[in-house]
């Protein structure tokens, strides 16, 4: 198998983002476009993958991973200029990719038809390009009278006459390397934009001996993002196929335009999201479950026969059959074991909950350990923090902790124990013991009776 390198050209600022943030860094499903491109030149079997940055290098640099090596282009003098840069790390034999890091969509399926089309013909340039009904602002593709490509010319520099060819270069091509970089001793800046064009390579190589071919696709694939409308359209598209992939494996999604799932996310057979759930990052659903309507899942695990209505869950773990909400915000480092049930208004932080136990309503749980088959009463709080610090509450197996109970850690709550309701607990509850913190109530006979009288009410 031959050598194929990849180079992306990133370095852009990409003005009509409006951004502070360099343009491929911008994310589409939750992933920056720029590790979109790199990840599908990868899986097309590229050995090697250099990006040219330049603006915001240091924040491309740090989206992507090791194994990616960069190269620098101080000033953005052109797609031509920016190839330049990463020329003395090129090696002199092999085949070289060259993309741009705005065009997210591309997948590593068309790259590798395009490479085995480009090694087919014997090209030294093989272009990606299509057609486009409108291809106002695109280098033109340039045929001569037996159908081959002469060359590229930019819309800026074209006149009426190419202004009206409807094949677009998409800014992908394969070179022979060679000639790659026999070529860019060529190439000046003499046009409309005096930038150093890469597309002038074509005509260049042409006229030394090369062979150049065009690979036409016909999809979305090749679009790039220059402004966050195209990056709503991107997203749009990329969420359309990450649904589907998920639906064809045996996910029901009730929605599809209305659900978003990031790109890392594997959900078990026979589960069904409902509209309004967003579940991002490195995020695990099981089979069985139903998620949403109007959840959002972060980074958690969730395991098989989860029911997750109207709710939020970061950093977290939720094992088995867990019921969830409405209206429940698990935070991180919590982990919820088999068969809990936690109802509308709860939140838990940092938290372990215990098989079979219940937090049905109103509750937070802060910094503790809860036991199995507990029963939170209605309005319990764990009053971890004394405006310093954050304590710990452990409480144990089978525990039943009545309403509008205060735990005010640190404390210990052991195996069997009753708390009655309304009590402010602050020292250990022995095993099986019931526990009141509160004033008995005193009442007073007749009391309104005489009230009335004295006019005071
Ligand atoms: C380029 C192509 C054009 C093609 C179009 C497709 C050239 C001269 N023209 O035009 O034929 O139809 O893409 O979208 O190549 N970049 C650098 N350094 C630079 C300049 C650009 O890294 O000095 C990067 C940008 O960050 C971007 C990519 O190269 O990712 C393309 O640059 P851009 O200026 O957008 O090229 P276009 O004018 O769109
Ligand atoms: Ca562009």
């Amino acid at each position: 198998m031959k050598k194929l390198y990849t180079l992306i050209l990133a370095a852009g600022l990409g003005k009509r983002m409006k951004s502070r943030h360099p343009k491929v860094a911008h994310k589409v499903c939750g992933r920056p476009m720029v590790e979109w491109v790199v990840r599908s030149a990868k899986a097309a079997g590229s050995d090697d993958v250099i990006v040219v940055v330049g603006h915001g290098a240091d924040e491309v640099k740090s989206i992507l991973s090791d194994d990616v090596k960069f190269a620098y282009q101080e000033k953005q003098l052109g797609t031509g200029h920016a190839v330049m840069m990463a020329k003395d790390m090129l090696p002199d034999e092999g085949d070289i990719m060259i993309l741009t890091g705005d065009t997210p969509l591309i997948t590593s399926g068309t790259l590798k038809e395009f490479y085995d089309f480009h090694l087919n013909e014997g090209n030294s340039i093989t272009i990606l390009s299509s057609i486009f009904d409108d291809p106002q602002g695109y280098g033109r593709i340039v045929r001569g009278s037996d159908g081959g490509v002469l060359k590229i010319v930019e819309d800026k520099d074209a006149d009426e006459k190419i202004k009206g060819i409807h094949e677009i270069n998409s800014a992908m091509y394969i070179f022979k390397l060679d000639y790659l970089k026999k070529s860019l001793e060529h190439i000046n800046n003499n046009n409309a934009q005096s930038e150093y064009y890469l597309t002038d390579a074509i005509e260049i190589v042409k006229n030394m001996g090369g062979k150049i071919g065009a690979y036409k696709v016909h999809s979305e694939e090749i679009m790039g993002v220059n402004s966050r409308v195209q990056l709503a359209e991107a997203e749009k598209v990329m969420r359309k196929r990450i649904n589907e992939r998920h639906m064809l494996e045996g996910v029901t999604i009730i929605d599809p335009d209305n659900t978003y799932i990031g790109p890392d996310v594997n959900i078990g057979i026979d589960t069904i999201i409902y509209p309004g759930t967003i579940i991002e990052g490195n995020s695990t659903i099981g089979k069985d479950c139903e998620i949403g309507p109007n959840s959002r899942i972060i980074d958690s695990e969730i395991g098989n026969g989860c029911k997750i209505i109207f709710s939020m869950i970061t950093e977290s773990k939720l094992c088995n059959n867990i019921k969830l909400g409405p209206f429940a915000q698990i935070r991180p480092d919590s982990v919820i074991h088999d068969n809990a049930k936690l109802g509308n208004f709860i939140e838990i932080k940092k938290s372990i909950i215990g098989e079979g136990t219940k937090v049905p309503h109103l509750t937070y749980i802060g910094d503790a350990e809860v036991g199995k088959r507990v029963n939170m009463g209605c309005g319990s709080i764990v009053v971890n923090y004394d405006g310093k610090r954050k304590h710990k509450t452990t409480i144990g197996d089978d525990v039943f902790v009545g309403c509008n109970v205060n735990l005010v850690s640190p404390v210990k709550v052991n195996n069997n124990a009753f708390i009655a309701a309304g009590s402010t607990i602050t020292d250990e509850v022995p095993d099986g013991a019931l526990a009141i913190a509160r004033c008995r109530q005193t009442n007073k006979e007749g009391w309104v009776e005489g009230r009335r009288k004295k006019g005071g009410l």
